[in-house]
């Protein structure tokens, strides 16, 4: 096959330009860079030899493979030079009229087959296109910065655009080692489309005052896997950009979820706009650094001391509970797991020493530590041996009128003083502490699965939760090396409230024929770092449980961007639950 676009021009040669000039010449292609003044150019080229000079200095590429390519790259003033050009990328700053402009201009200046790219992230791609008499040969090249490291490439398609020309785009894009994925004209195209209203709704949640930063952001790090938290990454890309985002997404999609939060346009006002200005949601060493200097050690705030916890009882048999048992019995306290019948407490056990074998067998426990951990566990098969435990974790089925009756029935049997905890995902705390005649010690300590490898407890405190229950959750998490986040009783708590909002809106994507399953998590990973795309985790989650939190939401806000989208729906109808089932948003059948 023909090499596609063998000479490309690059217009605007700032952040990214620079970058992509880069990038395609190691591809081996004669690149035509063209800034907007002499002074500007020099800065240009200034710019591409100090990054093409560290990479070698960081042995991404040698000293010949440099030279190589800074030989194949010239940088100009005149617009003129882009008419040899088979491509031309345009990356200038992001307005609108800006684009315009030089596209007419660039219309003007190349033959007719040239293809034109804009680098916008934001804008439309087809009033871009509508500047020019040949639409069909427009199309949108979105990089992500920095070029050299993220792989993605959202090739974007407007109506007009002829298939081929994006056909041949995502071959050049292959060709310079990036993954492309097809996108259509719509503001923030997949990743920032779905990026942007997650941090958006975690910029709100933080203005709420329901959480605090550090805690969104250690939530949703430790609670998904994710490489940052919404905040800091807010900070990362520049709250200003991120709010002109959220405002096309928003002129686009009448979604209230994309109208930026009140608290962005603030901080844009104060000129707080992230690292680039020293302060944002966090406050920074110097502008530019990455160091946040303000960060407040979770649990530094004066608080009352915890109430004392030695002895545990964990209610459950299944995956959860077995899991917080583990977590109990390893860091040394002495755990009743009681269940409905002493036969079910026993084998939930049995589970609980094939954990800790395989544990020991990965060499992460020695056989001393899984002993000590297994003789400090009594399985009992009812609940009224609980009655001297300090603390009750409950971990039954999620099901209200079962956790209401077992709160009733703990209330009868333990001793006054000790804590009460649910580790319900999405039912309200209140509702279990209201079954018992001590609501003050009733608490929520969401842990996430597998118990024992994630760090995350959400530590929920309802309208009546004693100040001193709090803190006695909090402390015990540190104790048991767990990161407690804290938040108010409500639907989702932190993690869920910001991650299912997001996966549907990716179900909303692909039944809308936006985007494939294959592009989307192809997309979020690349280009966000996610340790797994929304379909997959959907499928691992499985598609019922996730229908259920999302209904919860939606129940619980109202807000109808968070009406489960009904692809869902109809996937849980049809029985196709994900991995469990063999099915999901993919056949794990066939594969
Ligand atoms: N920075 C990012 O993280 C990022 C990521 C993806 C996409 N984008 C998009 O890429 C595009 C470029 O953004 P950037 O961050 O590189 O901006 P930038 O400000 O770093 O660079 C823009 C460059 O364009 C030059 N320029 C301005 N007018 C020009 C003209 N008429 N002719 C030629 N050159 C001109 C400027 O001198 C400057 O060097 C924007 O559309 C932006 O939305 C940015």
């Amino acid at each position: 096959m023909k090499r596609p676009f063998p000479t490309v021009a690059v217009v605007g040669l700032g952040t990214m330009g620079a970058g992509v000039a880069v990038a395609v010449a190691q591809s081996g292609r004669r690149v035509i860079g063209i800034e907007a003044n002499e002074d500007s150019a020099a800065r240009a080229l200034a710019r591409i030899e100090e990054a093409t000079a560290h990479a070698v200095a960081r042995e991404r590429i040698t000293a010949e493979d440099r030279a190589a390519a800074l030989a194949l790259i010239t940088v100009g003033t005149s617009l003129e030079a882009a008419a040899e050009a088979d491509l031309v990328i345009e990356e200038v700053p992001e307005q609108l009229e800006l684009k315009r402009e030089l596209f007419a201009e660039l219309d003007r200046i190349c033959p007719p087959q040239t293809v034109l790219a804009t680098g916008t992230t934001a804008l439309s791609v087809t009033r871009i296109a509508a500047a020019t008499a040949r639409p069909e040969r427009v199309l949108g090249l979105h990089f992500f910065n920095p070029v050299h490291t993220m792989k993605l490439v959202e090739v974007v398609r407007t109506v007009l655009t002829a298939p081929q020309v994006a056909v041949d785009a995502s071959a050049f894009a292959r060709d310079l080692g990036k993954e492309p994925v097809a996108a259509g004209d719509r503001a923030g195209f997949v990743v920032n489309g779905l990026l942007f209203a997650y941090l958006n709704q975690a910029a709100a949640m933080y203005e709420s005052r329901y959480a605090t930063r550090e805690d969104i952001d250690a939530a949703m790090r430790l609670g998904c896997g994710l490489p940052m938290g919404p905040l800091a990454l807010l900070d990362l890309i520049g709250v200003d950009t991120a709010r002109t985002v959220l405002e096309a997404m928003y002129e686009q999609s009448r979604d209230r979820l994309h109208a930026p939060a009140p608290i962005l346009g603030q901080l844009v006002a104060a000129g707080l706009l992230g690292r680039k200005s020293g302060r944002g949601f966090y406050t920074y060493e110097a502008p530019g650094s990455s160091r946040a200097v303000d960060t407040a050690a979770a649990g530094a705030t004066a608080r009352v001391p915890g109430r004392t916890v030695r002895s545990i009882g964990v209610c459950g048999s299944g995956t959860m509970a077995t899991g917080i048992v583990e977590v109990f019995a390893k860091a040394g306290h002495p755990v009743l797991l009681a269940a409905r019948s002493q036969e079910k407490a026993d084998r939930a056990k049995a589970q609980l020493a094939k954990s800790l074998d395989r544990s020991v067998a990965k060499g992460r426990l020695t056989e001393a530590q899984r002993d000590a951990a297994l003789a400090l566990v009594t399985p009992v098969g009812q609940y009224g041996e609980l009655a001297q435990v300090d603390l009750v974790v409950e971990a039954v089925a999620e099901d209200l009128a079962v956790k209401q009756e077992l709160f009733a029935t703990l209330d009868k049997i333990v001793k006054p003083g000790a804590v009460l905890a649910t580790t319900t995902s999405s039912l309200p705390v209140i509702s279990c502490a209201a079954a018992t005649s001590r609501p003050q010690d009733v608490i929520g300590m969401h842990f996430f699965n597998p118990a024992p490898a994630m760090k995350l407890v959400e530590v929920v405190s309802t309208v009546l939760t004693a100040p001193d229950v709090t803190a006695t959750a909090l402390e015990l998490c540190a104790e048991v090396r767990k990161h407690p986040v804290e938040c108010g009783d409500r639907a989702g708590f932190i993690v869920n409230a910001l991650l299912f909002p997001y996966l549907n809106d990716a179900v909303r994507m692909l039944q809308e024929h936006y985007a494939t399953v294959d592009d989307i998590d192809t997309a979020m990973k690349l280009g966000c770092g996610y340790p797994m795309g929304p379909f997959e985790l959907l499928d691992v989650v499985g598609l019922d449980v996730s229908l259920t939190i999302e209904q919860v939401l939606h129940q619980e806000f109202r807000e109808p961007g968070l009406a489960a989208a009904p692809l869902l729906e109809h996937l849980v109808a049809a029985g196709c639950l994900g991995r469990k089932t063999g099915r999901g948003f993919r056949d794990h059948a066939r594969r």
